[in-house]
């Protein structure tokens, strides 16, 4: 897209991962909870996931991915602008992109966490370019970043077996050339109980006629046959509204980069949108699901292993709890 006023459209101009190194496979899975690798591998894909060791923190993987991000745009952390991390899962409920641009030593960047889930980096990715749009910033770091290993029920075999913790980022920077061509963001609050990480109270008498609230945060519940309905029904038609918003339809697009919960869910998803198993970006099999980080940690690698080329059209959609969903039609590169 060429633009009337030079200078701010979006370009993506560098990404970076980083994923714990412990992983565990579906065998070690299946000495915690009743369950098979035959049956995880069929019903989901997955094989194995990285988890974090208690000396990982959301910051630390958070800071190796962006450090990757920043080199790749040619930047350094000072040209910074703005940080945002996308995370459920903060080593701090005040917030963690503080901390990373701490560590970074990004002083000039503004940062704050922004959270929606698995949705957290395409919601993020439409936020940092509102920030370009305007003119206020120039050099803007997208992080997706969780440690679900530290909030999910490890007896719980229906969930357990879904999630992994991982890191991903891009660097997105003002740009004559706009190569964010659409996108469409959605929520549905009354939805919200099909997948949560809630807070549950405790009630607490501070002194004669004072209750407050002190509790805190239950593991991971999910009700996994209706969070399927609503991705396999939703994506696509969130996909399709942000290729219109492009004026571009399926046919233009080189990449699927679905955010990776489930191979059936990305099959269902490529088979309704009748885009080939090729174009769909997958390493769901290597990390399980890692929430806000899945998006730009499959897109990383395959830009790191030269698939992915300056200039190629990928549309990228994020789905999860809020219920939250959206996508985002973008060209990699200046
Ligand atoms: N190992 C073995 N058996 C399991 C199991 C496991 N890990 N988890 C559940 N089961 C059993 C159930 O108890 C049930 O047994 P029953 O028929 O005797 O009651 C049977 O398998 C079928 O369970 P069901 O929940 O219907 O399975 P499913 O086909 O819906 O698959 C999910 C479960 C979670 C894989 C699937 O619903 C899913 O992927 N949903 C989307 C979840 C998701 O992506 N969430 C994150 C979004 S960001």
């Amino acid at each position: 897209m060429n633009l009337k006023q030079p200078g701010i459209g979006i370009a993506i101009t560098g990404s970076g991962s980083a994923a714990p190194v412990h992983s565990l496979d579906n065998q070690g899975l299946s000495q915690l909870v009743e369950t098979s690798d035959e049956w995880i591998t069929s019903r989901t894909g997955i094989r194995e996931r990285r988890l974090a060791a208690p000396t990982d923190s959301v910051t630390t993987i958070a800071s190796e991915a962006a450090r990757g991000a920043i080199a790749m745009a040619g930047l350094t952390p000072a040209d910074l602008d703005l940080i945002i991390l996308a995370t459920s899962t903060a080593d701090d409920l005040f917030g963690s992109a503080s901390q990373i641009q701490g560590e970074l030593g990004a002083q000039k960047a503004v940062a704050f966490d922004l959270t929606a889930a698995c949705s957290g980096f395409v919601f993020g990715l439409v936020t940092a370019a509102q920030f370009i749009r305007t003119g206020v910033y120039q050099n803007i770091l997208l992080i997706g970043a969780d440690i679900l290993s530290r909030w999910v029920d490890w007896s719980d075999r229906r969930t357990c077996i879904l999630f992994g913790d991982g890191a991903g980022a891009v660097v997105l920077q003002a740009n004559d050339r706009d190569r964010l061509l659409g996108f469409e963001l959605r929520s549905d609050g009354t939805q919200n109980k099909y997948l949560n990480l809630a807070y549950v109270p405790q009630p607490k008498p501070l002194i004669d006629g004072v209750t407050i609230a002190q509790g805190g945060f239950h593991p991971i519940t999910m009700n996994g046959q209706e969070v399927y309905r609503f991705a396999v029904r939703r994506v696509p038609e969130v996909i399709e509204k942000a290729l219109f918003r492009a004026n571009l339809s399926t046919e233009d697009v080189d990449w699927l980069l679905l955010h990776q919960a489930n191979q059936r869910i990305l099959d269902a998803v490529g088979d309704r949108l009748q885009i080939p198993a090729d174009k769909i970006i997958s390493n769901l099999a290597k990390y399980g699901n890692t929430s806000a980080a899945s998006i730009p940690l499959a897109l990383d690698e395959e830009v790191r292993q030269g698939h992915i080329q300056c200039g190629d059209t990928i549309v990228a959609s994020g789905f999860g709890a809020g219920l939250t969903w959206g996508a985002a039609v973008f060209q990699w590169g200046r």
